[in-house]
């Protein structure tokens, strides 16, 4: 399996950046960055996320640290950081958050994303990672219980009363 070069966004990073949108396809783009918007230059795109690691974040949001997984010069998935919960993520969200755009699925791609974002977050000092996942996502479920995810419980999510949502702490 190819290793990942995970990094956070650099200078040189804005074409393949865009491209990932392209990858993501009709799959909600919110998967791919958390903070661009449509006509954001890259410039202050790479200021907000330097921001956002400061801690000078929006009302509601946390300091965190957004980690892009490179294959060559191409971005095949991210993995948010959350540096704290606050008390939305506490209850769905949770520290860390990952997504890998469909081409590059089943290929062991977010275990690797995972395994970056949990040793940063461990780096920030953070003993154990609270992390959730709607009950139906195989993937992201399974990828947990191989981290050592212990089931805290499985809740109704907030917006969809047809969906459950588990819980879990990481001992990092
Ligand atoms: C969930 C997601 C991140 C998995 O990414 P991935 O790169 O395919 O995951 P990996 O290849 O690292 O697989 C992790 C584990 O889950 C299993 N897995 C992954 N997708 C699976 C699926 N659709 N069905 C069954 N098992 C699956 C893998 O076999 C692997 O387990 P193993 O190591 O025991 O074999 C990806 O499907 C995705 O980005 N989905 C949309 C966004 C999302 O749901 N993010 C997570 C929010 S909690």
């Amino acid at each position: 399996m190819p290793t990942l070069d995970i990094r956070q966004l650099g200078p040189a990073d804005e074409a393949a950046f865009l491209k990932g949108f392209e990858d993501w396809g009709v799959e909600a783009s919110a998967w791919h960055s958390l903070t661009w918007k449509a006509g954001m230059s890259h410039a202050d795109h790479l200021h907000i996320l330097a921001n956002e690691f400061q801690g000078d974040v929006a009302p509601g949001r946390v300091p965190h640290t957004m980690l892009y997984g490179f294959l060559d010069a191409v971005i095949v998935g991210r993995c948010s950081v959350r540096h704290t919960l606050n008390a939305g993520l506490s209850e769905i969200g949770g520290h860390i958050g990952y997504g890998v755009a469909p081409p590059f699925r089943r290929q062991g791609f977010a275990t690797q994303l995972f395994r970056a974002g949990r040793e940063h977050l461990k780096s920030l000092g953070v003993d154990r990672a609270f992390m959730t996942c709607d009950s139906a996502n195989i993937g992201s479920s399974t990828l947990i219980e191989n981290a050592g995810g212990v089931l805290q419980d499985e809740v109704l999510d907030a917006v969809d009363d047809d969906v459950t949502i588990l819980r879990f702490w990481v001992d990092l």
